[in-house]
């Protein structure tokens, strides 16, 4: 979650400043202090904001929220540090942004690539508070002489409150709520709070990609600074914070807190991901496919023991990936690309699929990859 997210943040500031001339880019719409949200701030002291691109026809009164990624801060230094740049600012972000051109499928309006949220209303949510939209300091930290918050409760609060004034989300038939990476670990580890925050009739389900990382020493300790420093505890799932006392960061792991879930959850997750290769892993280990499918193996079972309850499901894939973009295009044994597998799900039909191939398996990405370790 260290280096390669910080890399991944920084492709998709790429992407977002070379956006210019999409045929409906979505608006931005910042939630802060000067719109009626005063605790809501990105770590720098800047608003929050969130990124809107309006359904049609049926999809008006569905809503899809996808968390942005980018890993985490878990110290003063790294949290001064990332308030600078536009993982902890919303400073520098453009007024409209064409989310379909990030390459997401989660965001394309294509029926035959998008098939449940294609019609949707697409919200992107920045990431911007450092610590998995958790954080519920009420005075801000003070580094090297600047203030640094840790709101992401209070970022959270007001996108619902927002979407509900703006959106006429309080009439919602259908959430989706969304992210990857860090935005996945948002998902699985606050999904319960979230769907009790929203407020609608609607049916309220789950959908992170590449966020089931494992509780392991090597990576589990460092969040513990998001539930001391930031006060990250309000979102989390009360029953597994009484499990862990003295050690509530492992409420933000994946293969911790599946076991807790209530709302329905569909994992999108390589049994290879390269991010989890980076954090989780010794270099040894990386370099051996033995060890390699040990992590493998190890996942899938916690995987399966938590999410083939019913009402969860999952597309548990080998091809080497973090996150999903056009280019990595897993298959289940049977043909089905990921969104159609989650489509499937939604509707009340098959809810597992996967992949349970062996390391190294390029073709597993689809015919385009030219992904390699
Ligand atoms: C639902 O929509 C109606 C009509 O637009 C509106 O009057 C009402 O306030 C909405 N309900 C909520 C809970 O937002
Ligand atoms: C499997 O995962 C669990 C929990 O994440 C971890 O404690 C254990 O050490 C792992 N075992 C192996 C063999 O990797």
């Amino acid at each position: 979650m260290g280096l390669s997210s910080a890399v991944f943040g920084l492709g998709l500031f790429a992407l977002i400043t070379s956006t210019a001339e999409g045929d409906q880019p979505a608006n931005a719409y910042r939630i802060g202090p000067e719109t009626g949200y005063a605790k809501a701030r990105c770590l720098d002291g800047s608003p929050g904001l969130y990124y809107f691109s309006p359904g049609s026809g049926s999809g008006t009164s569905k809503f899809q929220i996808f968390h942005e990624g980018g890993g985490f801060c878990n110290s003063d230094s790294s949290c001064f540090d990332r308030a600078k740049g536009r993982l902890g600012s919303s400073s520098s972000d453009p007024k409209t942004w064409d989310l379909e051109k990030q390459g997401n499928l989660k965001f394309s309006r294509s029926s035959s690539e998008n098939p449940l949220m294609h019609d949707w209303n697409h919200i992107f949510l920045r990431y911007c508070d450092g610590g998995y939209f958790s954080g519920d300091r009420e005075e801000p930290k003070v580094v090297e002489g600047s203030s640094i918050y840790f709101r992401g409760k209070q970022i959270t609060e007001a996108l619902f409150s927002d979407l509900g004034r703006k959106f006429n989300f309080g009439n919602a038939t259908d959430v989706v709520i969304s992210g990857c990476s860090a935005g996945a670990i948002r998902v699985y580890a606050h999904i319960d709070a979230l769907a009790q925050l929203i407020q609608a009739e609607a049916k309220v389900v789950a959908l992170p990609d590449s966020g089931f990382y494992m509780d392991l020493d090597i990576f589990t300790p460092l969040k513990r600074y998001v539930v001391t420093e930031m006060e990250g505890q309000g979102l989390l799932n009360p029953q597994c914070l009484r499990d862990h006392v003295g050690s509530e960061e492992k409420c933000l792991i994946g293969s911790v807190i599946s076991l807790y879930l209530k709302t329905p959850t569909f994992a999108f997750q390589s049994r290879f991901d390269s991010d989890q290769q980076g954090c989780e892993m010794e270099e040894s280990c990386k370099s051996s496919a033995t060890c390699l499918q040990a992590y493998a193996a190890n996942l899938t079972s916690f995987l399966q023991k938590t999410l083939s309850r019913s009402p969860h499901g999952y597309f548990l894939d080998s091809c080497v990936r973090h996150c999903s973009y056009e280019d990595l295009a897993p298959r289940d044994q049977s043909g089905i690309a990921p969104l159609h597998a989650f489509a499937t799900w939604y509707g009340g039909g098959q809810s597992h699929f996967g992949q349970p191939a062996k390391y190294p398996c390029p073709e597993c990405c689809g015919t385009e990859s030219t992904i390699t370790v």
